[in-house]
């Protein structure tokens, strides 16, 4: 079974091609950070542009990588949410269209449960684990004990993690993306000059914070001389994500705690979203997961940041559990992952217009 997965939630515009062997036939991911980098952030109208000048010719070069053609398909997966809605909506659009006029499956992706399933493409992971995604958007704890099953433990208060890392790279003009650029500082840094807060550390749940952080990071840095040096920046990046590994490490460690209450199941943990890119917070839930006497999974940091395989992944499970989605299923710019059902073969679907 292959699938063609289509990604333009944010700002990647992305194919692939992936089978039921979990081979990655091929992986191609356009990064808009250029376009976007002058605005120092994400700007919706332009990531739109972007993907509908792109989209199409990106699908081709993937099926010429992969050396097949539309004909070999057995399914069409794109993401229709939670994201940016003109960028959804182009990516959306285009993989209905390929999936009527081939005759094929439409599987509408939820962009999370992309990130969510990404463990079982890269590890063969069967279910259950507890799952902490941290991406640009998003911050939360879930047991994951399905295909559509997924289980809030706990999520962020207000601010996403992505956007934390990205909030602190603007404040000590790192650049952008913000995430790669406050992990880079942080490597020549002294976590120790400065002391920042552990947002929720000791709480009971699964919460998270980060605006308190952001806030007496500024604080800070206003009490130095400005420019900041490059050495103030290393060690306030360095200071910042020490801060974060505390808290992702004290609120994992509640997560897995419940999740075993609600499972039976010792972890897994899994990481997933584009901070798990970042190879000391890594290292600091490896610590963790080590305490605890569980197993850490976390996906290459090219299958964490955003990516079409993992919808071509997330759109293979649920095809071969019978899933079909209607070809006028909504782009949605909000979708909660605790809002998917599993798919059933008896719920009610379209079948694929004919050509
Ligand atoms: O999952 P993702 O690619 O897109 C969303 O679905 O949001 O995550 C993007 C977020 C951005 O906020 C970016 O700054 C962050 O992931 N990120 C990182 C790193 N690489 C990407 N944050 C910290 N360290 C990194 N190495
Ligand atoms: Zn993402």
């Amino acid at each position: 079974m292959i699938v063609l997965g289509i990604e333009s939630s944010c700002d990647e515009t992305a194919a692939a091609l992936v089978d039921d062997g979990r081979r990655l036939r091929a992986n191609l991911v356009l990064s808009q950070f250029d376009e976007h980098r002058r605005f120092g952030g994400v700007v919706p109208e332009i990531a739109a542009r972007s993907h509908l000048t792109h989209l199409d010719g990106l699908i081709a070069e993937a099926l010429e990588t992969a050396g097949l053609g539309l004909g070999d398909l057995d399914g069409v997966a794109a993401t229709c949410g939670p994201g940016l809605i003109g960028g959804l909506m182009v990516g959306a659009v285009t993989g209905k269209a390929i999936a009527a006029v081939q005759g094929l499956p439409f599987i509408a992706v939820n962009h999370l449960e992309g990130h969510a399933l990404t463990p079982r493409l890269t590890d063969d992971l069967p279910f259950p684990y507890l799952l902490l995604l941290v991406s640009g958007g998003h911050c939360q704890l879930l047991a994951v004990e399905g295909v559509g099953r997924y289980r809030r433990l706990g999520g962020t208060v207000d601010d996403a993690i992505g956007e934390a890392f990205d909030k602190t790279a603007k404040l000590l003009d790192l650049g952008y993306p913000g995430g790669p650029a406050v992990e880079a500082a942080a490597r020549e840094g002294d976590a120790k000059r400065f002391r920042l807060p552990r947002p929720m550390v000791g709480r009971p749940g699964c919460d998270f914070s980060f605006s308190g952080l952001k806030t007496a990071l500024r604080q800070i840095a206003e009490t130095l001389d400005y420019p900041l040096s490059r050495r103030d920046k290393a060690d306030l990046a360095a200071a910042f994500q020490a801060a974060v590994g505390d808290v992702l490490a004290d609120r994992c460690r509640h997560g897995l705690a419940r999740f075993q209450e609600l499972t039976g199941a010792k972890g897994p943990l899994v990481v997933a979203g584009g901070v798990a890119a970042n190879q000391a917070l890594r290292q600091r839930l490896e610590s963790l997961a080590a305490d605890q006497g569980v197993r850490l999974v976390v996906p290459p940091p090219k299958l964490c940041t955003d990516n079409a395989a993992m919808i071509a992944w997330a759109g293979l499970e649920r095809l071969r559990l019978g899933a079909r989605d209607p070809l006028d299923t909504p782009a949605r710019p909000r979708w909660p992952l605790d809002e998917l059902t599993p798919p059933s073969p008896d719920a009610p679907s379209q079948e694929p217009v004919s050509p």
